[in-house]
């Protein structure tokens, strides 16, 4: 099937390159010149595992093409679009600047029967807005949320745990959604769920998705802080919970918390949304959940400044992480590059470390010291803290190894992924979040 994607970002350009790879032929439009010639180049303008071997594949095979030019999407059958919709400048609701952009931008080149189908995370009620100006050109809007995880984004947008399609109501749905499913056969083939319901069921579907994700994660950093005063371990509770299949383990990690472009925006938005709504109570606890998140940060740093005896000033504190998760290199409200800059306003000498991450963290926070190298950056540090769970830090890094490079003995483990025991007995005073 012909088919355009309008964004290129870390959705559209991986939605682009899966359709690809999966058999379509596919046109990423975006209006950024240099993530287009990136693209078209065969080269990912982000870290994401995959996905400059299937940029390259559907590039050679000549499925795939990327362009500035909206005129390029003339002549597909489905259009979807995956634009970003951060948080608005000086609020908590959804910039829609560029969702609205990409439709202006689209109508032009559209045609009798297209389908567009919304992938971007929106305020439910979007699609009900925009339908009346697709339909006037003749073609339909379904909404088709997105679930990728960022680090598994390739495998996720080929074989995802549901597909979820919202059609408008009679014939003209009905039509959309197979036109979908065809789009979608190869996994619907495996047997993955292929949900249709109505616009605001699927708007919802997506953002309460993440804002359970977030209250999980949350849920267990409360419980970290119940344990931090009684003495408790709240990671042998979250295994003990886990056990139950109701609740599940994944998910409940604590630690630093959430970051990144999803959750966090995400949470907030609903909240907004859900006040316009008259229904704020309804998601008030996602204050909370949002409230909770933030003061593991803080947390984190009480840590170090306890490891350190009261004081990071002038000390040298080596941060391993910059990455608001691993496997990425998406910067984008990291919980650990906010602990770098809490310490650093703290007087501390910060070196950060990632293995991705540091030319994004670099652009966005310069007064930090970055050094690309984990065991130079470890070179002289008076307490280290581990804030991405990258191998690097949590499994290949033995406290052995550390202490011939460290100035210090101090372990604050943000992620609650080190071995306690491990790192006493090599002499280290380790500090985890929740745990005694
Ligand atoms: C999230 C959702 O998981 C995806 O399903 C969704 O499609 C995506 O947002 C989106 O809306 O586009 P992502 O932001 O890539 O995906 O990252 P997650 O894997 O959800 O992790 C989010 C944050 O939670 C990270 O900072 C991670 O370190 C943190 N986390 C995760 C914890 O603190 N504890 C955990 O147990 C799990």
């Amino acid at each position: 099937m012909r088919i355009s994607v309008i964004g290129c970002g870390y959705l559209g350009a991986v939605h682009a390159a899966a359709m690809a790879s999966i058999g379509h032929e596919v046109v990423g439009i975006d209006v950024d010149e240099q993530k287009i010639s990136l693209l078209s180049a065969g080269e990912a303008p982000f870290f994401e595992p995959r996905l400059t071997d299937i940029l390259a594949e559907g590039i050679a095979s000549g499925r795939l093409m990327f362009t500035t030019e909206f005129a390029a999407a003339a002549g597909a059958t489905v259009h979807f679009v995956g634009v970003g919709t951060p948080q608005i400048q000086g609020g908590y609701a959804a910039d829609m600047t560029y969702v609205n952009a990409a439709i202006d931008a689209l109508l032009p080149h559209l045609s009798e029967g297209d389908i567009v189908a919304g992938k971007s995370t929106v305020p439910v009620g979007t699609a009900a807005s925009l339908e009346p100006r697709v339909s006037a050109v003749g073609a339909t809007l379904v909404w088709n949320p997105e679930f990728l995880r960022e680090g598994f984004a390739v495998q996720d947008t080929i074989d995802p745990d549901r597909l979820v399609a919202g059609v408008p109501a009679g014939r003209e749905g009905g039509r959309a959604a197979q036109v979908l499913r065809e789009v979608y056969h190869p996994s619907i083939a495996k047997g993955t769920p292929f949900i249709v319901t109505d616009y605001a069921t699927a708007e919802l579907v997506k953002v309460s998705a993440n804002a359970f994700l977030a209250t999980k994660i949350s849920f267990i950093n409360a419980m970290a802080e119940i344990a931090e005063v009684v003495g408790g371990d709240v990671t042998v509770l979250a295994d003990a919970l886990g056990y139950d299949v109701r609740i599940g383990r994944r998910f409940l990690g604590a630690g630093i918390g959430f970051g990144g472009g999803c959750l966090p925006k995400d949470i907030r938005a609903f909240s907004a949304r859900a006040e316009e709504l008259g229904r704020g109570e309804s998601v008030a606890f996602l204050r909370e959940v949002d409230e909770i998140n933030m003061r593991r940060r803080q947390r984190a740093v009480e840590l170090v400044v306890q490891g350190l005896g009261g004081s990071v000033y002038e000390k040298n504190v080596t941060v391993l992480g910059a990455a608001f998760k691993p496997y990425s290199d998406d910067i984008r409200d990291s919980p650990g590059l906010d602990v770098a800059v809490l310490l650093h306003g703290l007087g501390a000498r910060v070196t950060v470390t990632d293995p991705q991450a540091i030319p994004n963290a670099r652009r966005q926070h310069p007064q930090l010291t970055y050094v690309a190298d984990r065991d130079e950056a470890l070179t002289g540090a008076d307490a280290v803290i581990l804030v991405t769970e990258w191998d690097e830090y949590r499994r290949e890094l033995s406290p052995e190894h550390a202490s011939g490079l460290a100035a210090g003995r101090v372990i604050v483990d943000g992620r609650n992924g080190l071995d306690p025991a491990a790192w006493r007995a090599a002499g280290w005073t380790y500090l985890g979040m929740g745990r005694p």
